[in-house]
């Protein structure tokens, strides 16, 4: 994307493209060491996490399964209560695998937690959770969250599959979305 073109949208960009990319390989190599000889399926929440999915599951060198999942939080605007509704479920059932979990961001990790243990109660092998982003606010709850790319601000934020009014996902960059924009 021309970046003339939203320059007045973002404040700043928190985490390029370049520092993604080197982190995501490191983690893959992180995760190819602990999964060594296990099986594995990634399950990704929608829409967040295809950016990081995309570009994740490239770097692993090994054969996984792929899935999906999305599910929304009820609450007011840009708070999640905690409350969530399955809207896609996974394809395939999941009994015995090893699961892990692929996010963008944990905010205040109520969405990851509830999904963590809904998976858990299938009978699986495992759940961990892999997420490109995490803020300050994710350590008020417990969520375990294994694999983390970035520790960022309470900014928000978008970019990388992370929206604002479902548009800037595409962006290859993360960046802190313009206070003039929603305020
Ligand atoms: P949580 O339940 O508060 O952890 O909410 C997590 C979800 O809220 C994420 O999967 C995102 O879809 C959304 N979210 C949280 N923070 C941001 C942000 O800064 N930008 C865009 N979406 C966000
Ligand atoms: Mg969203």
């Amino acid at each position: 994307m021309d970046l003339a073109a939203i320059s007045n949208d973002i404040e700043k960009i928190v985490v390029s493209e370049e520092q993604i990319q080197n982190r995501l390989k490191e983690m893959a190599a992180q995760v190819l060491k602990d999964y060594e000889g296990r099986d594995l399926i990634l399950v990704g929440v929608l829409k967040g996490a295809i950016m990081a999915m995309a570009d994740f599951s490239r770097h692993l060198q090994r054969h996984i399964d792929m899935d999906w999942m999305a599910v929304s939080s009820y609450g007011s605007g840009t708070k999640s209560s905690g409350v969530v509704r399955i809207l896609k479920d996974l394809d395939r059932d999941i009994t015995g695998r090893n699961v892990l979990i692929i996010e963008d961001i944990v905010d205040s990790g109520l969405t990851l937690s509830w999904l963590k243990t809904n998976l858990e109660s299938r009978g699986v092998g495992s759940v961990e959770i892999l997420s490109i982003l995490r803020k300050p606010d994710a350590a008020k709850v417990e969520v375990d969250v294994k694999y983390v790319g970035f520790d960022i601000p309470k900014d928000f934020v978008i970019g990388y599959g992370l929206d604002f009014d479902e548009k800037y996902r595409n962006l290859p960059f993360i960046a802190v979305l313009a206070k003039h924009m929603y305020e």
